[in-house]
């Protein structure tokens, strides 16, 4: 049935962490291993589709065919997204995208001089919430990464980026979220459904979405 069915589609996923430099040797990051990013890159091209990953440091193989553009920072993702985005049909965005970054980047390794340090962070670019005000026809899909108010924060998330679906996933419950092999996900439509998946591999979570996405992009198309 899926097979095949997103032949033509061009797909531009954003997968891994960032990091965000502290000084030459420290960063500021997160657990995101790239596992949920990568499986969605192969299962869009088990079904045909030209797949492009932005994706952060992580430590597992790209898959093959998928073209991989790799960037360290938030900064170099948001800039490297917003250069490709408009020969992309379909933006899936699962990076872990660091919220903020450090205002200032020590050139020479700080020093353990005093009883504590002060790090001052400034807020980097929201890519996702970008791509929504310049998406036009194409479709974007997030998730939300929640510990609380699972839901309600995916669908302010969801409005407030102009997406047309979310992944909600609460990545404090066992199975669910960074680096595990499995997700347990919420998927929330723009017109309000909701399709609550059991726990899953990556990989058939992947396909779930891409079922999702394929029929909302077939039906924007048709329209
Ligand atoms: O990589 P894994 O180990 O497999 O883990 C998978 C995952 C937990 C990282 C993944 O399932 C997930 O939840 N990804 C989104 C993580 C996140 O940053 O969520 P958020 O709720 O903070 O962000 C909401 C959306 O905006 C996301 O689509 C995010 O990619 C995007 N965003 C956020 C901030 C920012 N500056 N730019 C963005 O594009």
């Amino acid at each position: 049935l899926r097979d095949r069915d997103m032949k033509d589609i061009k797909v531009l996923i954003t997968a891994g962490p960032t990091r965000e430099a502290i000084d030459p040797v420290r960063y500021i990051s997160n657990h995101s291993s790239g596992k949920m990013g990568y499986s969605l890159a192969e299962a869009a091209l088990k079904r045909g589709a030209e797949v492009t990953l932005v994706s952060g440091p992580v430590s597992i193989p790209c898959p093959g065919g998928a073209e991989l553009i790799s960037v360290v920072s938030a900064q170099q993702m948001h800039s490297e997204v917003m250069k490709a985005y408009a020969r992309f049909d379909m933006l899936i965005m699962v990076a872990a995208v660091a919220d903020y970054r450090c205002a200032e980047i020590s050139p020479d390794k700080i020093k353990k001089n005093g009883d504590d340090m002060t790090v001052r962070l400034v807020k980097n670019p929201d890519i996702a919430r970008e791509l929504g005000e310049v998406k036009g026809e194409r479709l974007l899909v997030g998730f939300s990464a929640e510990t609380e108010n699972l839901l309600s924060n995916a669908k302010a998330k969801l409005e407030a980026k102009n997406m047309d679906m979310i992944a909600a996933n609460d990545v404090s419950a066992e199975g669910a979220g960074f680096d595990s092999d499995t997700n347990i996900v919420k998927l929330v439509k723009r017109d309000g459904c909701l399709i609550e998946l059991p726990k899953m591999s990556k990989r058939d979570v992947s396909h779930k979405i891409l079922d999702e996405a394929v029929m909302l992009f077939k039906k924007e198309i048709k329209e």
